[in-house]
């Protein structure tokens, strides 16, 4: 039979929670279709700092390289807000990213039809969004040195080289090829040396792919844009910090942030997470939504374990939960007939795929 052995990160807040639901998920979908998952879990963040005193053991690096795919939650808290960098949570996380060499975080953006109401935005500005940001993951602000804060000055550096620029850039647009064939690229070029040499390297990546049609957006413009017309996107190609705030924003389309899911590729493992972060204000309460996490494993047995299938049927019985009205309290505010916790909305995905 056909078996992978997955790393699995529950990390910090409502991760373990969502995690757990996943998970159960692959447990069902695995038996159904016929392949075996096997898990090692790894520590990372504020319970990593916890318990051997750095957010991330080599261990999890170790473990999680010789996978064949990691399952991520998420990281962070209160709790962990003052430490020095080098120990906080997030630090932990932007390590694994580096050293598993993940610099593309891809990043898509559906409604679902049935949450249409669901959106704080109007149904006649989201009905049929669908985009993918490509986030630059391992590069940018986030890295570069050098970095510094002594109390009465403090900065951070922003680099890019081309050769980072042109590998990002190759994966938005093969990415557009098996979709809308447009790749908006966002900078402040208008402002950024480094964005002057990001937008002339996307230029010159463009010309190896004559069918894709390339603009360019500036980021402030980008924000606007995304809730002003969503449509006009496929691909969003950007760096690292834009790329964070501007797929948070973009989550508010499909009606909450516990819908979207992640891949990071660029190494020889991916990594597979929500996009949102450890909730600490609902952490431990049972209401945190599931589905990014659902959706996120789906993505890691598609494009990591090439199990089609099964993905496809997580897809589906996420669909057909929603449209059944089945919903955590993140998205209970409109056309909600059954508000559920975290674990019932895990039920009845398991439910509706055992059906299947
Ligand atoms: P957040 O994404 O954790 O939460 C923002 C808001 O969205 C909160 O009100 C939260 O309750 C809600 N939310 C998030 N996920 C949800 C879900 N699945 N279901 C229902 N509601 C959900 O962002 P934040 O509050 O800015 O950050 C909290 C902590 O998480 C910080 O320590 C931050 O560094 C960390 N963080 C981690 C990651 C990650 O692990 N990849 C990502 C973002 C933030
Ligand atoms: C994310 C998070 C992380 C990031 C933090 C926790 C380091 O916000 O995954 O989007 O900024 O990349
Ligand atoms: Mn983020």
């Amino acid at each position: 039979m056909r078996s992978y052995n997955i790393a699995v990160i529950k990390g910090d807040g409502i991760g373990p929670e969502i995690v757990d639901e996943a998970i159960k998920v692959l447990a069902v979908v695995s038996k159904k279709v016929g392949f075996e998952l096997s898990y090692k879990e790894y520590l990372m963040g504020g319970c990593a700092y916890e318990a051997v005193g750095t957010p991330i053991p080599d261990e999890t690096i170790e473990g999680s390289r010789a996978s064949d795919a990691v399952l991520f939650g998420s990281i962070g808290g209160y709790k962990w807000d003052d430490l020095p960098r080098e120990l906080k949570p997030e630090s932990g996380l932007l390590k694994l990213r580096k050293e598993l060499g993940l610099f593309a975080n891809l990043r898509p953006v559906a409604v679902f039809d049935e949450l249409i109401e669901a959106s704080s935005m109007k149904p006649e500005v989201i009905e049929g969004v669908d985009l993918l940001v490509v986030r630059e993951l391992t590069g940018g602000i986030y890295f570069g040195e050098p970095r510094e804060n002594d109390g009465q000055k403090a900065y951070n550096t922003m680099v890019y080289t081309k050769s980072e620029i042109q590998r990002i850039a190759k994966v938005a647009f093969d990415s557009a090829m098996k979709r809308g064939k447009k790749v908006c690229s966002v900078d402040k070029a208008n402002v950024l040396e480094v964005s002057r040499l990001w937008r002339a390297t996307v230029e010159e990546i463009a010309l190896d792919y004559p069918e894709v049609e390339l603009t360019h957006m500036f980021v402030d413009n980008a924000a606007m844009q995304l809730v002003r017309d969503p449509r006009q996107f496929d691909v969003i190609l950007t760096g690292n910090i834009f790329g964070d705030i501007l797929s948070d924003e973009a989550s508010m389309m499909s009606g909450s942030i516990g819908l979207l899911p992640s891949s990071s590729v660029g190494g020889t493992v991916g990594l597979y997470e929500p996009i949102h972060g450890s909730a600490p204000d609902i952490a431990g309460q049972g209401i945190a939504n599931p589905i990014a996490t659902i959706l996120s494993a789906s993505m890691m047995l598609r494009y990591s374990l090439d199990e089609v299938k099964a993905a496809d049927m997580i897809d589906r019985a996420i669909k057909e939960a929603l449209h059944e009205g089945y919903r955590t309290p993140d998205l209970a505010k409109y056309h909600a007939k059954v508000v559920c916790s975290t674990s019932e909305m895990g039920e009845v995905i398991r439910r509706k795929i055992e059906e299947a």
